[in-house]
């Protein structure tokens, strides 16, 4: 069956990878069922990651992801969650350029905040992602809105 994850292409990334992203998106195999480009508030992005809330990084992380327009995803696949994870690679690109030479971040990653693209870490929180960015919004059997 197909499963949904959310996925985010952040702002620098956005602006200087958009078309390359997108394009290896569509190459391994994803739909992407809705997309949809926003600037998150400070507000946003600190409920986006109230998860993060208290680590060291935090505030940098709300600056970066607030700082312009990002394009929010729901990707659609067999086993989405994991697979996007994967297409991703380590959330340090100097990790990922070990481990995951071909992975998106080992690519376009600029460093361990800047690191160009988020996903989801279960199929619970990747509901609620989508639910917080884009509401109640029904997919098909097929990863298609209805
Ligand atoms: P993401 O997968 O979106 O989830 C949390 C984000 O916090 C992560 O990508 C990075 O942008 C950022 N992040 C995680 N760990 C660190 C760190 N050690 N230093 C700075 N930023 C980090």
């Amino acid at each position: 069956p197909m499963e949904q994850t959310l996925a985010v292409i952040k702002p620098d990334a956005l602006e200087d990878h958009q078309d390359e992203i997108i394009q290896k998106i569509k190459q391994a195999g994803f739909i992407i069922s809705h997309m949809d480009e926003k600037t998150l508030s400070r507000e946003m992005a600190e409920e986006f990651y109230k998860e993060h809330k208290g680590k060291p990084f935090f505030d940098q992380l709300v600056d970066y992801m607030s700082e312009g327009p990002s394009l929010m995803m729901i990707l659609s696949k067999e086993n989405a969650v994991e697979e996007w994870r994967n297409l991703m690679g380590p959330t340090d690109p100097e990790e990922a350029k070990q481990t995951a030479p071909d992975s998106l971040r080992a690519t376009f990653a600029k460093n361990i905040l800047q690191n160009a693209l988020h996903g989801c870490s279960n199929r619970l929180q990747a509901m609620e992602k989508i639910q917080f960015m884009f509401g109640d919004i029904n997919i098909g059997a097929d990863g298609v809105v209805q």
